[in-house]
């Protein structure tokens, strides 16, 4: 029966999403604190969401009106075929000049919740960012109605200005904090703006941190989070009070309202700092916006470990296993750098993507792509487990280019624990060992927990440079492949000649 109903519908014909981004400095007021200058689209900020259907192809015309080279990335699209769009600077290009324009062109696959941001220097910190909603065809829950929550950390200095203030060897190290407001859906937090519930009907909440560097945690008291998505890959139902998102993250949870609107709730989205500032007594930041139509026991938070995927993909086997020690060093010029395996990552000079594309016999040599990339081979179709050691008081979001890792194990590292802040602090308590369902949920963001490991495992089934970040190395996938099958636009190839001239 339901068979023969699909076979009388009409074929959804794919479609064209042309939008057109001029990248430019704006002046706005965003956290209701100072008028600042920010990073928007056409002269305007918050940057409107991108909505889209599974198979359209999203044409995304930058023009960029900064003073400085700009780039585009949507996080957790996987850019199969097409590694050349995926937008990190110098990782696969070389970044669009001022005054120039480039197009990124691809066709989505994936479905649930994106979001694009600027992927040079730290432009998605001043504003750089947009989420982007890839819909279903046929939805694989039901619910009524929808509602977006981007979150993102705000504070009233540029980019740019925090960052020298942090670097500067003159001063006090650690740096004084500085705490970030919250934006909700672009709004300043303190003005969060209500949503509407009416009595017995099912909402899919999609929340997205968009933030640079704080977590998010988010609830609506008195209402059950029935988490469906964790970063684009669906999940079976798992009911949680609170959603807690690492920066990158984004998670789809079904809420049904309450049958009576007798009573209005509300919803709250904390932003909160990291180990190291909450040892400096930094409070988290509470924000609360209105469910408009209205608590109790024990709070479960979300633990994505305890996700199972709705596919019934099995845990993936391992043909090798790679050991990533992330950490931070205290350097002779003052600064404090993130590392991988000791090594801090520097930008090379020529994106390494073009390096892989014409090392020939040489791509499949980490040696080849200069020792500050941090470059790892990987084979075609080969299984890893990325075994991500973070024996550092410092929570880390890990997230990879063009891929989803399967969530295999967490627990504590045996130590030695490593910090460069001189600072007297409570040793956390990890969290005790854990091993995934039989299902794992995989994601492309993960958070890595001060004194934890955690084991990650993918397939190399997407031949391309991905980078991998905050603590960066970067992923060489089967270049021989990739030698043999990717063609580069023309017009990329014009200003990578022109930005090396
Ligand atoms: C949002 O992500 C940032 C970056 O990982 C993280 O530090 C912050 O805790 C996240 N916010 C929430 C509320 O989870
Ligand atoms: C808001 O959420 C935060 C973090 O989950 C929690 O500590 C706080 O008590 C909540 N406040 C209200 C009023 O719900
Ligand atoms: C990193 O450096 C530390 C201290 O200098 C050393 O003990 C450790 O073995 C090094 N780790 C790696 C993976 O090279
Ligand atoms: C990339 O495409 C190939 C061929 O269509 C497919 O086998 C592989 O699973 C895809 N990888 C990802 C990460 O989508």
């Amino acid at each position: 029966m339901l068979l023969n109903f699909l076979a009388v519908l009409p074929i959804a014909l794919a479609a064209r999403v042309v939008v057109n981004w001029d990248v430019g400095y704006v002046m706005a007021n965003r956290d209701g604190v100072r008028m600042r200058r920010c990073i928007g689209v056409n002269g305007q900020v918050p940057i409107p969401p991108i909505e889209m259907t599974v198979d359209d192809t999203l044409v995304l015309n930058v023009h960029n009106s900064l003073d400085q080279p700009t780039s585009v990335h949507s996080h957790g699209i996987f850019q199969n075929g097409t590694n050349y769009m995926d937008g990190p600077l110098m990782v696969t290009e070389c970044g669009i000049p001022p005054g120039e324009s480039f197009t990124y062109e691809y066709q989505i696959t994936q479905t649930g919740t994106f979001w694009l941001h600027g992927h040079a220097q730290a432009q998605n910190s001043d504003g750089l960012r947009a989420p982007l909603i890839v819909r279903d065809k046929v939805k694989p829950y039901e619910y009524d109605d929808e509602y977006t929550f981007a979150l993102e950390d705000w504070y009233s200095k540029e980019f740019a200005e925090r960052h020298a203030e942090i670097m500067d060897p003159t001063k006090d190290f650690p740096p004084k904090p500085s705490f970030p407001t919250a934006l909700i859906n672009g709004y300043s937090g303190n003005a969060a703006q209500p949503v509407a519930f009416a009595p017995g009907k099912t909402y899919r909440v999609r929340v997205i941190n968009m933030s640079t560097t704080e977590n998010f945690q988010f609830s609506i008291p008195g209402h059950t989070l029935n988490v469906i998505e964790a970063d684009g890959i669906y999940s079976l139902p798992h009911a949680v009070d609170i959603l807690d998102l690492t920066p990158g993250q984004r998670y789809s949870a079904l809420v049904t309202a309450k049958n009576s609107n007798e009573f209005n709730y509300y919803y709250n989205a904390t932003v909160y700092i990291g180990l190291e500032l909450m040892v400096l007594q930094v409070n988290p930041r509470v924000y609360l916006g209105l469910v408009e139509y209205k608590h109790g026991a024990p709070e479960r938070v979300i633990d994505d470990i305890e996700l199972s995927n709705k596919d019934r993909t099995p845990l993936l086997p391992v043909d090798r296993t790679i050991d990533l020690v992330v950490a931070d060093h205290l350097y002779t010029s003052g600064e404090t750098l993130a590392s991988v395996n000791n090594i801090t990552y520097i930008e090379p000079k020529i994106p390494t993507l073009l390096s892989a594309l014409s090392l020939g016999d040489l791509a499949h040599n980490p040696v080849a792509y200069g020792p500050q990339t941090n470059a790892i081979v990987l084979n075609h179709m080969e299984y890893i487990e990325f075994n991500i050691i973070n024996p550092t008081d410092r929570d880390h979001p890990m997230h990879i280019h063009g891929h989803v890792l399967q969530i295999a194990e967490y627990g504590p590292t045996p130590g030695p624990y490593f910090s460069p802040h001189n600072t007297s602090f409570v040793t956390p308590v990890p969290p005790q060992r854990k091993v995934a369902s039989p299902f794992p949920i995989a994601r492309d963001t993960v958070e890595l927990s001060a004194f934890t490991y955690t084991k990650l495992r993918l397939r190399a089934d997407n031949p391309g440079v991905w980078i991998m970040h905050c603590h960066v190395a970067t992923v060489v996938e089967a270049p021989d492949v990739l030698a043999r099958t990717l063609r580069m636009p023309e017009e990329m190839l014009q200003i990578a000649a022109q930005s090396s001239a």
